[in-house]
């Protein structure tokens, strides 16, 4: 899969909270490494008081999404709200960024490939909630984050990107989930720019990039 597309590929990015990989997203988009590469056309929060609304709205995102799991009496209206929601926007990625939910297996299905998440450890360690915690509790010396292709499964997709970071024997669950963050910033970009410009093609869990004129 590769784009060679003319217009900017369009990204939906899903948000639950604070927005600071969208923020970094948005910043890369409009002066960074996806400059004229990507645009961020809409975002999707399930959460009202999620600060990635405020900053959707201050970057001037065109379309901007409140899906309150609230207001859904049960999971699967919500499930299939942001199916149809999905559908309907038809963007060339989605990018789940500190999205806190697992996607429905038939969304992930219809988006297989074209889905991304960004999660704060080396994966396959430490999946799930509170990752930075797990890997402090561990006593793992280096941790890190992981950018991947969503799959059915809980942060268990096949591997885009990964970055170490060191642990050191003073760190807090804050000290560590900031230093993760920061390359979060770097590595989001970087992988969505990758699966943008590189023809790629899975072999088992292996996302082999093909050599292409950018290197
Ligand atoms: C990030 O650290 C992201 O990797 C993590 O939540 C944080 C969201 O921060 N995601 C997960 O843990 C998903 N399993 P942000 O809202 O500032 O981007």
């Amino acid at each position: 899969m590769t784009t060679g597309r003319a217009e900017p590929a369009r990204l939906a990015v899903l948000v639950s909270g604070r927005g600071s990989n969208l923020q970094a997203i948005l910043d890369a988009c409009a002066r960074g490494e996806l400059a004229g590469l990507a645009r961020v056309e809409a975002v999707i929060s399930d959460n009202p008081r999620a600060q990635a609304l405020d900053r959707a709205r201050a970057a001037g995102v065109p379309m901007v999404y409140l899906l309150a799991r609230s207001s859904f009496r049960r999971r699967e209206e919500y499930d299939r709200a942001l199916d149809e929601l999905l559908e309907h926007l038809h963007p060339d990625l989605v990018c789940l960024a500190g999205y806190m939910r697992l996607v429905a297996p038939a969304t992930v299905a219809r988006w297989r490939g074209r889905m991304l998440n960004i999660h704060p450890a080396l994966l396959p360690a430490f999946p799930g909630l509170h990752a930075q915690r797990q890997a402090l509790e561990y006593g793992v010396r280096v941790s890190g984050c992981t950018v991947h292709l969503v799959d059915e499964g809980m942060d268990t997709g096949p591997i885009l990107l990964q970055e170490a970071v060191p642990v050191y024997p003073d760190d807090t669950e804050d000290t560590l989930a900031a230093r993760i963050l920061q390359v979060e910033h770097r590595l989001y970009p970087a992988a969505i720019r990758l699966i943008l410009t590189r023809r790629w093609r899975l072999e088992g869990r292996k996302v082999i990039f093909e050599e292409s004129d950018e290197g």
